[in-house]
């Protein structure tokens, strides 16, 4: 499974790309609205530059017209550049349309499978089940990814990537993986989350610790030589 990194924010984007783990962004509107003052254009295309992977700008249309203008300018900016567009009919014509103009879709805000398969058979590059939102309504999230992959493995023309969105911890990594998903797209503090442990805090403590006591017996040593 893939990882991309749920965020517009550049230093978080800057410093999980030096960790070599990142194979997308994904952004939008709300996360856009968290960095203030800063321009859409400039920070997809800043990103682009950052991430060598397929990078999510969300429209704000509401209709299909809409969505496949900003699409193609959006799509203009950079060769990374997945156009993010919702789950609805409006939404489906704009994949599809898109598609015809070979623009890569992300369908966003997919909440059951009936969602993703029409997303599929729209032409959806990938589609973006938002698990922790489901777990909010207290229905389970990864039993939606698992209905997703199980009806997409059916059809050996379905193409569409499963990206597990609206992760909330690293449990959800893990799951989202074994349930299926090609793509898992985090925030950056669960994503730092992954990689802690107490007990690699404790064995590196106990290492250096070690290493510094041997150090000191051998400084000892030769200058009693
Ligand atoms: C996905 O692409 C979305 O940006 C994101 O995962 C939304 O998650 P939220 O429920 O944390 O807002």
């Amino acid at each position: 499974m893939k990882i991309y990194l749920d965020t517009a924010n550049l230093g978080e984007i800057r410093e999980a790309a030096r960790w070599g783990i990142l194979s997308g962004v994904t952004t939008n509107p709300s996360l856009m609205a968290q960095e203030e003052g800063a321009d859409f254009e400039d920070t997809i295309r800043t990103i682009c530059e950052l991430v060598n992977g397929p990078i999510s700008a969300e429209t704000v249309s509401e209709d299909a017209d809409g969505m496949v203008r900003e699409g193609v300018e959006f799509a203009g900016w950079h060769s990374n550049v997945i156009i993010k567009v919702p789950s609805t009919t409006e939404g489906l014509e704009a994949v599809s349309r898109l598609g015809r103009r070979g623009i890569r879709c992300n369908v966003t805000l997919i909440f059951n499978t009936n969602q993703a398969l029409l997303a599929a058979l729209a032409g959806a590059f990938v589609v973006s089940p938002f698990i922790g939102r489901v777990d909010d309504m207290s229905y389970d999230g990864m039993e939606l990814i698992r209905e997703i992959a199980e009806v997409f493995d059916q059809d050996p023309d379905i193409r569409t990537q499963i990206l597990a969105a609206s992760i909330r911890h690293p449990r959800h990594v893990t799951e989202s993986a074994l349930a299926g998903a090609h793509i898992a797209t985090c925030p950056f503090n669960v994503l730092r989350k992954c990689m802690q442990h107490p007990l690699t805090d404790r064995g590196m403590a106990s290492f250096l610790a070690d290493w510094r006591k041997r150090e000191a017996a051998m400084a000892l040593a030769t200058a009693g030589s």
